[in-house]
């Protein structure tokens, strides 16, 4: 059991919104479908959530995943979404994207990695269609004056933690870049994962999070 597994029931509420989205893509809303593009697509482990013939576009800085999606021995979890594009890069960058392309971005527990926040979230804006989705869930540092507040800037600081987990930083609250994103609109909510996992220290140290949607 990993934290993305006790999010789950929290991301299938989130992601029922994806069942009402029409595509901007004259051709894909002829056929029913949409076009997702998820930032740190990991194992495809929210591909599940997605809707019947979408189209997806996996960025991810992990040159691996690509193959694993693809050719993995979990592939065939995901035959009902095609694989349209895997990007392998930082997702502040997504200059392969077309502007106003993509009908829904997915981050969850991802900005934490990117190289600038600030910079992915314009990206994002960026290449959502007008109306499109940015659905979110993402970690964020407990309350100030807190022991555990204290260690995750500590571990985060000192390079111990980004270096062990991948470039994650618990010290990343993304809620106002969000809100300040030049977004039409935000909705969020925060959340506390609760539950047992194999490795305790990262549930303590990523339990609070942010999810919610905002509408370009
Ligand atoms: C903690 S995992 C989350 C995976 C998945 N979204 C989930 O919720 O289960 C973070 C993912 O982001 C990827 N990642 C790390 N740095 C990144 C970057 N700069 N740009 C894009 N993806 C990145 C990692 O390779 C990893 O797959």
């Amino acid at each position: 059991m990993e934290c993305a597994e006790l999010a789950s029931p929290y991301k299938e509420h989130l992601f029922k919104a994806l069942q009402d989205i029409i595509s901007n893509d004259e051709m894909l809303r002829s056929m029913g479908s949409i076009r997702i593009l998820e930032i740190g697509v990991k194992t495809g482990e929210n591909i599940q959530f997605y809707p019947e013939g979408t189209h997806l576009i996996g960025v991810d800085w992990n040159v691996k995943l690509g193959e694993y999606l693809i050719k993995g021995n979990r592939s065939w979890q995901f035959s009902h979404v095609i694989i349209e594009r895997l990007i392998t890069g930082d997702g502040s960058s997504l200059k392969e994207v077309l502007t106003g392309s993509v009908d829904v971005v997915v981050t969850t527990r991802s900005l934490c990695s990117v190289k600038s926040v600030h910079s992915t979230l314009q990206e994002i804006r960026r290449v959502l269609a007008p109306g499109g989705k940015y659905i979110f869930v993402e970690h964020i540092p407990e309350k100030e004056g807190t022991f555990i507040r204290w260690l995750q800037l500590a571990l985060t600081r000192t390079g111990i933690w980004p270096s062990l987990f991948g470039d994650c930083r618990l010290d990343v609250n993304c809620v106002a870049d969000i809100e300040n994103a030049g977004f039409k609109k935000v909705s969020w909510t925060f959340l506390a994962l609760e539950g047992y996992i194999s490795y305790s220290l990262h549930l303590i140290l990523s339990r609070q999070h942010v999810c919610g949607i905002a509408t370009r």
